[in-house]
């Protein structure tokens, strides 16, 4: 399968990184579309564990070409940070490749979205408080700065002084903040540039080189369906399209390009920051996941929030991904926590039964879950390697979730390490 779509199909944290360090191992480029460093995954490779944000996880293999597309938005100081980390720990960097289109996360993106998070109150998104929205905005508003701007310091200059004014006026004027030096900045942002120089090329242009050579590229998604801008659960939402066809815009690649696309899904459901969440438990339950599943946000250490696997979730990610099909991963993590529900569809208080995941957030936290039970397992599912070898109960859990959600599951997980992976044809 030479291109490769890898999706989150639920509000992230579905343990897409293992599933993508098992295809970037077969996989000659690996690409990411959007998102910023509000991503982050651990791989653990020879014993050794990295923690990536921005560079995408082929980097471990000397000879794969990692690229960061033009829907990127891109930190340059945690960039850096990653790539001196890299090859502190003797992991070469000459593959990785930033397209000149990418937007760069500026100083006043950060402290505006730390300030507009406390102007909400209690009504706030629950950012990850990276700048991520806020070089958005600009991105759209047409008065960003681009990577093709941070390397040339005359554009650099210019266009940093001009909005890094106006930026300033609304910190103290509109928030009461604290101005930005914008020397400092611009001195600070021109040394980024002159080091990111060199790695800055077309990603378009190279992963269509690549494609026409029949080279296998693995396209990485980050955050995940629900947090989509517009089919996610706005607005506790990031500010990009983390589906399938943000990847074609965010790289600059034709639809027609891509062979396959794999959503993943935990065995159950979770989610950091605010919003409704049907399938959400309270109680113990809820308590043993998280700690059985280690459900703590890997770029902010907060705890998630746990719930029932949720098949309306899914199904959506379904059809606005067109996914060929799913991984369910951290299926052991459900081991010894007694009967199992899935959430089969929504119902109102009025009596009105919901097949499809609603529009409106005010509908969906009015939204109650029905629930199918199943009988739960106690049994060490850690070393089955091929469907077959699962209990019976299992098998069952698995089957009818490909029936709910409308998508063969290909991949099963069963234990933290790149090896505990069942692959089904
Ligand atoms: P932002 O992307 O920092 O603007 O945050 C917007 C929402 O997306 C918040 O609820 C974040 O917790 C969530 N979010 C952003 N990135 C990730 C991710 O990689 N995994 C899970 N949630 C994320």
């Amino acid at each position: 399968m030479p291109a490769n779509i890898v999706i989150g199909t639920q509000w992230g944290d579905e343990g897409k990184g293992k599933v993508i360090d098992i295809l970037a191992s077969r996989a000659q480029v690996v690409v990411r579309s959007q998102g910023g460093n509000n991503a982050g995954h651990t791989v653990v490779s020879g014993g050794q564990t990295y923690k990536l944000h921005l560079v995408p996880s082929g980097i471990l293999y000397p000879d794969t070409m990692c690229l960061v597309g033009a829907g990127v938005v891109l930190d340059p100081k945690d960039f850096i940070g990653e790539i001196d980390e890299m090859e502190r720990r003797g992991i070469s960097t000459k593959n990785l490749k930033i397209d000149p289109r990418a937007h760069v996360v500026m100083p006043w993106h950060i402290t505006l979205d730390g300030l507009s998070e406390t102007f909400r109150g209690g009504n706030d998104i629950g950012t990850t408080k990276r700048g991520i929205g806020p070089t958005y905005m600009d991105k759209y508003e047409r008065c960003g700065i681009r990577v093709c701007d941070l390397i040339d310091p005359v554009l650099l200059e210019q266009k940093a002084r001009s909005t890094g004014e106006l930026k300033n006026k609304i910190i103290t004027a509109v928030y009461g903040g604290q101005a930005h030096d914008l020397d400092a900045v611009i001195a600070e942002y021109k040394a980024y540039g002159e080091r990111l120089k060199p790695y800055v090329a077309d990603v378009s242009v190279l992963t269509y080189e690549a494609y026409k050579a029949g080279k296998t590229i693995l396209f990485e998604g980050a955050q995940a369906t629900l947090l989509d801008i517009d089919f996610g659960t706005y607005p506790f939402v990031t500010s990009s399209h983390p589906l399938s066809g943000g990847v074609c815009v965010g790289t600059g690649v034709g639809p027609k390009m891509i062979d396959n696309i794999i959503g993943v899904a935990k065995a159950y459901t979770t989610r950091v920051g605010k919003g409704p969440f049907p399938t959400e438990l309270f109680d113990e339950t809820g308590e043993t996941i998280r700690n059985k599943g280690g459900e703590f946000g890997t770029t902010t250490g907060r705890p998630r929030r746990t719930g029932w696997f949720d098949a309306v979730i899914v199904r959506h990610s379904v059809r606005v991904n067109g996914l060929d099909g799913l991984a369910i991963n951290k299926l052991d993590t459900l081991s010894g926590i007694g009967d199992l529900k899935i959430c089969t569809g929504y119902v109102k208080p009025d009596g009105t039964k919901l097949h499809d995941f609603p529009s409106s957030l005010e509908e969906l936290a009015e939204c109650a879950p029905i629930y199918e039970e199943f009988p739960g397992f106690d049994d060490d599912i850690s070393a089955c390697r091929k469907f077959e070898d699962l209990p019976e109960t299992c098998r069952k859990y698995i089957e009818r979730l490909e029936e709910l959600c409308e998508c063969k599951v290909v991949m099963v997980g069963v234990g933290p390490d790149r090896d505990q992976q069942i692959e089904r044809q």
